[in-house]
């Protein structure tokens, strides 16, 4: 979950490390820190909170330096507090060391350090490695030798960096685990060092990735790649083709606004190219390469995802399920790899996930190819751990999400499995050409239906506003909207920080109807679809127990006035492809609400962007 960042050449580091971190702030933000080397000096700047309490800390200093690393955390071992902020030091403060993810044997190591006369200063698991290297160190090993001989003492998730001042103008870094990205960054005469592409994509386009057991020597002139047993690399480069502007946030007052409003255009790059005009089959890149015969032959998919991306999955489940007639589970990554899963010979596992870092997704495509599955997933972010580990690929295509909270990555993996529900179709002949050439004209034109959800977007502000105090919500929603459901409450509470429950408008009768009194708003996915008649009916249920009534409806719905408090609508389009657009007006519910109450929108409380510890 935290950011690192790096960098080695003639240049003043500071500022090149502070610009670094602030694009990778949405990773974590408990605390920041930098540290410099100067001539064999180190300098270490911490603070806890936000980046801007980092700039205070620094204003009041002279540091600088040519060699330095810098950490945005998010906590895992010991409270966010200044004390614990990374980089931690050994106790001579000549060699520092950042971390992202978890040591999970640092007790065992700590206590022979502290026996031997080590004195710790916080209560972080990432303090024990820069003891271990100071011991290192000592013996006379160089910084590169000492965290060879470290590293693989080190159990766990882990990227790793370090910098010395016995080892002037050099960085070392590693990476432990397929948990937490390390990607180096080549420039001319200087080098830099990033969890992340956008912390480096101002200075670099030329990148390198370290894969598990793998470490890098970093100087200004050189960069060298090695495995912990010493064996040389020789790694390829790749070249970044994304925009770094796309980054920025174009004038919207959040992030989370700006990537709600670019939906329109994500979904038109995720179509395009991926119908063919001769033969109307939807076709993937190369990244897929899984042949016709073998999707005719899948006997069973399971999703593998978490959080947002699970919603996603699940909508998944139910187009395959429809169009393409292979059965489908749906498995929350944490629980999957923890239960003995069943896996049949022939059998696909997709994972769906954004970053394509989340631990727990990555844990379960482990966990799936142990068990003789083939990997295909879909991820957002190119060259992610996810996207190398995976057999198949299909990139989502909706640009860097930098809100914690996702919005366009979700409707573009809705929209991309519902291309390839209709991919499957087509191979397995399980639907007709013209009813398929049919789906695919509504997907290319539900950029616009996007465009018009959109434009209604002060109608939603005023109902956020009108019900933001409001404590708890209930989001119901039934077939292919059921998950429509789950993120809208997934949504909601993650930004507002009310609770907010999603189901499924059956299960009200079993038990969930004892909540409704006239302090719940509930919302109502009734779009005129086979499942119109049941919600109808729900709704009349809900207010008959005194229920406030907010119903997410068609803009042609006559009757549903009448039954609801407060009516959203939007255009019309086909069931399956649906939960697209019916999320969109959800999203900006939760975003209004949040705004109203004055919440970090982009950096809602105790959350990060990229989960990559357990
Ligand atoms: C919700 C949210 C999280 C992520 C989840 C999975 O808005 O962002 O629930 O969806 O942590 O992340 P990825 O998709 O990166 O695997």
């Amino acid at each position: 979950m935290c950011g690192i960042v790096g960098y080695v050449g003639p240049r003043d580091a500071l500022p090149i490390l502070m610009g670094g971190l602030r694009r990778l702030e949405y990773r974590g933000y408990d605390s920041a820190g930098v540290a410099l080397e100067h001539d064999g000096v180190l300098e270490v700047h911490r603070a806890e909170g936000k980046l801007d309490n980092l700039v205070t800390v620094l204003s009041a200093t002279t540091a600088r330096g040519h060699a330095g690393l810098g950490h945005t955390r998010w906590a895992t071992h010991g409270r966010p507090t200044e004390q614990n902020a990374h980089p931690h030091v050994d106790c001579d403060r000549v060699t520092a060391v950042i971390h992202n993810g978890i040591i999970e044997n640092f007790e065992e190591l700590k206590s022979p350090l502290v026996a031997a006369g080590h004195v710790f200063t916080s209560e972080t698991d990432t303090e024990v490695v820069v003891h271990l290297i100071e011991d290192a160190l000592a013996g006379g090993l160089s910084l590169e030798d000492a965290a060879r001989a470290v590293l693989p003492r080190l159990e766990g998730a882990a990227a790793i960096a370090f910098v010395s001042g016995r080892d002037p103008g050099t960085i070392v870094a590693a990476r432990i685990s397929n948990a937490g990205g390390v990607i180096v960054g080549y420039g001319e005469g200087e080098n830099f060092l990033a969890s992340d592409i956008p912390a480096l994509l101002e200075h670099t386009r030329t990148v390198a990735y370290l894969e598990p057991g793998e470490l890098a020597v970093i100087t200004a002139a050189a960069v060298r790649f090695l495995r912990f047993d010493g064996s040389a690399i020789d790694k390829v480069r790749t070249t970044i083709t994304w925009d770094p502007v796309a980054a920025a946030k174009s004038g919207y007052k959040h992030f989370m606004l700006k990537e709600i409003f670019e939906q329109p255009r994500t979904i038109s790059d995720t179509l395009l190219g991926r119908v063919q005009r001769s033969s109307g089959l939807v076709v993937f890149d190369q990244d897929l390469r899984l042949s016709d015969d073998q999707a005719r032959a899948l006997p069973r998919i399971t999703f593998v995802a978490c959080g947002t991306a699970y919603y996603a999955a699940l909508v998944g489940k139910y187009l395959v399920e429809r169009l393409a007639r292979i059965p489908c589970d749906v498995e929350i990554a944490s629980e999957y790899r923890y239960r003995d899963p069943v896996v049949v010979p022939g059998q696909l596992v997709i994972s769906v996930t954004q970053s394509g870092e989340t631990v727990d997704t990555l844990a379960a495509m482990e966990e799936a190819r142990k068990r003789g599955a083939r990997l295909l997933t879909f991820v957002n972010v190119v060259g992610s751990q996810a996207s190398r580990m995976a057999d198949d690929v299909i990139h989502l295509h909706a640009g860097p999400e930098i809100s914690v909270a996702s919005t366009k990555a979700y409707t573009a993996m809705v929209v991309d499995l519902y291309l390839f529900a209709v991919y499957l179709a087509q191979r397995r002949e399980t639907i007709a050409p013209a009813d398929a050439a049919k789906l695919l004209a509504e997907a290319f034109h539900l950029p616009t239906l996007m465009d018009a959800v959109l434009g209604e977007e002060l109608k939603v502000k005023a109902l956020a506003y009108r019900y933001h105090e409001a404590r708890d919500f209930l989001f119901l929603g039934r077939g292919a909207n059921y998950p429509t459901a789950l993120e809208g409450a997934h949504k909601l509470k993650e930004l507002s920080y009310s609770h907010a429950e999603g189901t499924a408008a059956g299960e009200m009768k079993h038990g969930i109807n004892a909540l409704i009194d006239e302090h719940l708003p509930v919302v109502a996915i009734a779009l005129r679809d086979s499942t119109y008649k049941k919600m109808l009916s729900t709704i009349q249920e809900v207010r008959a127990r005194a229920g406030v009534v907010i119903a997410l409806a068609n803009d042609d719905d006559l009757e549903i006035a009448g039954k609801a408090d407060e009516v959203i609508r939007i255009p019309r389009t086909n069931e399956l492809l649906a939960p697209a657009l019916a999320v969109v007006p959800l999203q900006l519910f939760a975003y209004h609400v949040s705004d109203r109450r004055g919440n970090d929108v982009d950096q809602p409380r105790n959350l990060a962007k990229s989960v990559t510890v357990e």
